[in-house]
């Protein structure tokens, strides 16, 4: 077969190795090589990735926005909710992660990012508020400062009946931890994880959080 000289020869997918190795093993690598930074050996279960949807009013949300997508397996179950009317916005800074979450989710909005920058992603798309944030964030084992900047920018752009859900695989563990930064915490467990896990539900950001410091913001 000839190809003309000015046709050009799509070139592969740069995800394309990606998709021959299965989300648990590309995720199981990923932690085995930067521990903390990925914080799980294996993607959350649809138990646990549904769980952190649950009482989600999809029919009024205008802005969800998921830090620390990973493999996407929350992303998967937003993309099934979410209306033609809401923005949804997915981050994740693992450039190989990201590749898969393009494949896997053509046309959906897939930021390469540090979620420190949520305000600048914001602010390029014309985004004033969100009224979820869903995170998959190992903010646990982040240096306080980075996980104070997170949760800040997180509740300043929450709507007034919007939540911060963080996700964990150490069940109850980071209760206080997020009582610090806000009023209201509930814990769900999903046990059907591996290893069992459970959401955090979080709202009304508490005036005295760790790095709550509106003349910065
Ligand atoms: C525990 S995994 C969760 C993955 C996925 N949400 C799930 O439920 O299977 C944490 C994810 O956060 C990502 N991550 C860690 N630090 C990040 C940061 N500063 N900004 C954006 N993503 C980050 C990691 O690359 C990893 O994909």
């Amino acid at each position: 077969m000839t190809t003309a000289p000015d046709e050009k020869l799509p070139s592969p997918p740069p995800e394309r190795s990606e998709k021959r190795r299965p989300d648990w093993m590309l995720m199981t690598q990923k932690f085995l090589k930067h521990g903390t930074a990925i914080a799980s050996f294996s993607p959350s279960s649809g138990f646990l990735s549904r769980a952190m949807l649950r009482g989600i009013d999809f029919d009024k949300a205008q802005c969800i926005i998921e830090l620390g997508a990973g493999t996407g397996p929350i992303t998967a179950e937003l993309l099934k909710r979410v209306k033609p009317h809401t923005k949804l916005i997915v981050v994740e800074r693992d450039p190989d992660f990201c590749a898969r979450l393009r494949a896997r989710f053509p046309g959906a909005d897939i930021a390469e990012a540090d979620a420190a920058k949520m305000d600048e992603l914001l602010d390029s798309r014309g985004i004033p508020t969100v009224d979820h944030v869903v995170s998959g964030l190992p903010l646990p084992s982040f240096p306080a400062e980075l996980r104070d900047a997170i949760i800040a920018s997180s509740a300043r752009r929450l709507s007034p009946e919007g939540d911060f859900r963080q996700l964990t695989n150490m069940p109850y563990v980071y209760w206080r931890l997020y009582r610090k930064y806000f009023q209201q915490v509930k814990f769900e467990l999903v046990p059907l994880n591996m290893p069992p896990g459970g959401v955090y539900t979080c709202k009304k950001y508490r005036t005295d959080a760790p790095g709550n410091n509106p003349a910065s913001a």
